[in-house]
């Protein structure tokens, strides 16, 4: 089976970045990610808007990002020094699992706005943390909760047994425990339950999380100031055009607020906020013919993009032509389907298989799209020891 993938935008800034550089490379389209977040913004009114630094740390990014919304979730130390460094005065939440004593204090010690606290041992070490340095923490229970049938997320971290959040006997217990936590404000609940939801399925999610807090606060007479019902906003790598809907959501999100709670409602995206202003610009090494089906070799490979391994999807592509041939020898060329791999020596190097993406010849250069979340920063870059990809950001703002 062949692919046709849908032909994606270029912007004239992105093409001639990636024909300048000299090898593999990821161009930052700062431009559209400012018009795309602040379009994210414009859909989301009534929303808090915080962005998942997890998505793709690039410090160019950041900054682009942060001037839109209310703040950044961190989820490492590593990632809380990262931003304090570069997106200084950010508001900051602290969430993931594991977090170590070190990681709470440095926390304390930068003055994070909310804590995500995970388990009912986290919270007391951040109670301990928070003693020392003679200040309130400000926490919202992460919570594991059954939403019911979230409509299909790829990605499911919560209603089934997951080491995310704590299940509700244990939020029960962190409740029952706050007099003994002098230096703990639970001030809300937060859950990040599945990723890769439409709008509709994604604020049916939220609705019931919205609900399960009202009831929960109720239930406890805890005061319910904020609610942060988490990101996986879906990105269709395989339809590029098909964007989340953000108004449809955050219209049918707010519609489900349960009467009895007036307080924040957050969302912390990653993938569908960055996603679409990254590209990873590859060379045709080589191309081949192996047992009837053509081969490109790309310069670099799944060891920078790891999303399509990671998510088992064809990365959306386009081919641009590169015109001047010095080699004395004929340029190899097909129109047929092409199946595109990197350089490492594995099977596994796919990063688009069996694409009709018109002519493709040796020494054209190939933009892999919707390459700026999930992408360099979970790759595997000293497999192999290639050199790892050059980072340029084009369209500044
Ligand atoms: C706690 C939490 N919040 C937000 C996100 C961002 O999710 P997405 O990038 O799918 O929007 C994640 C992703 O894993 C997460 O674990």
């Amino acid at each position: 089976m062949t692919t046709t993938i849908p032909a994606i935008p270029v912007t004239e800034a992105v093409t001639r970045a990636a024909l300048e550089v000299s090898g593999p490379a990821y161009l930052y389209d700062l431009a559209h990610l400012d018009a795309h977040v602040a379009a994210i913004r414009a859909r989301t009114t009534g929303l808090e808007l915080l962005h998942a630094v997890k998505a793709n740390p690039d410090p160019g990014l950041l900054k682009v990002i942060a001037r839109h919304a209310d703040g950044l979730e961190v989820a490492s130390g590593g990632e809380l020094a990262h931003v304090r460094e570069h997106v200084p005065g950010a508001l900051l939440a602290f969430g993931g699992p594991g977090k170590t004593d070190a990681e709470l204090a440095a926390a304390v010690a930068a003055g994070v706005h909310r804590y995500h606290v995970e388990s009912f041992s986290e919270l007391r070490r951040l109670n301990r943390a928070a003693a020392e340095a003679g200040v309130v923490a400000s926490v919202l229970l992460r919570v594991n909760i059954s939403t019911g049938d979230t409509g299909g997320g790829v990605l499911t971290m919560g209603g089934v047994p997951s080491p995310f959040g704590m299940d509700p006997v244990e939020a029960d217990a962190c409740v029952a425990a706050l007099p003994d936590l002098p230096a703990i404000d639970v001030v809300g609940v937060h859950a990040h339950l599945a990723s890769g939801l439409d709008a509709e399925a994604c604020a049916a999610q939220g609705g019931a999380i919205l609900l399960w807090a009202t009831e929960f606060a109720r239930r406890h007479r805890l005061g319910l100031r904020e609610v942060n019902v988490g990101g996986g906003m879906s990105v269709e790598y395989g339809r590029p055009a098909e964007l989340f809907d953000w108004q449809k959501y955050s219209r049918q999100l707010l519609s489900l607020v349960p009467q009895g709670f007036d307080g924040v409602v957050r969302v912390e995206p990653g993938r569908a906020v960055s996603a679409y202003s990254g590209w990873y610009a590859s060379r045709v090494l080589d191309l081949k013919r192996s047992h009837g089906e053509w081969f490109a070799v790309c310069a670099g490979g799944t060891h920078h993009l790891r999303t399509p391994a990671a998510k088992g999807h064809d990365q959306p592509l386009v081919v641009v032509p590169v015109e001047s041939w010095t080699e004395p020898w004929p340029r190899r060329a097909t129109e047929e389907a092409v199946t595109f791999v990197g350089q490492l020596c594995t099977p596994k190097d796919v990063l688009a298989r069996r694409i009709e993406a018109g002519p493709v010849r040796v020494g054209d250069v190939v933009l892999f799209a919707m390459a700026g979340a999930y992408a360099y920063n979970i790759s595997h870059s000293d497999f192999l020891m290639h050199p790892r990809p050059e980072v340029r950001h084009v369209g500044a703002r």
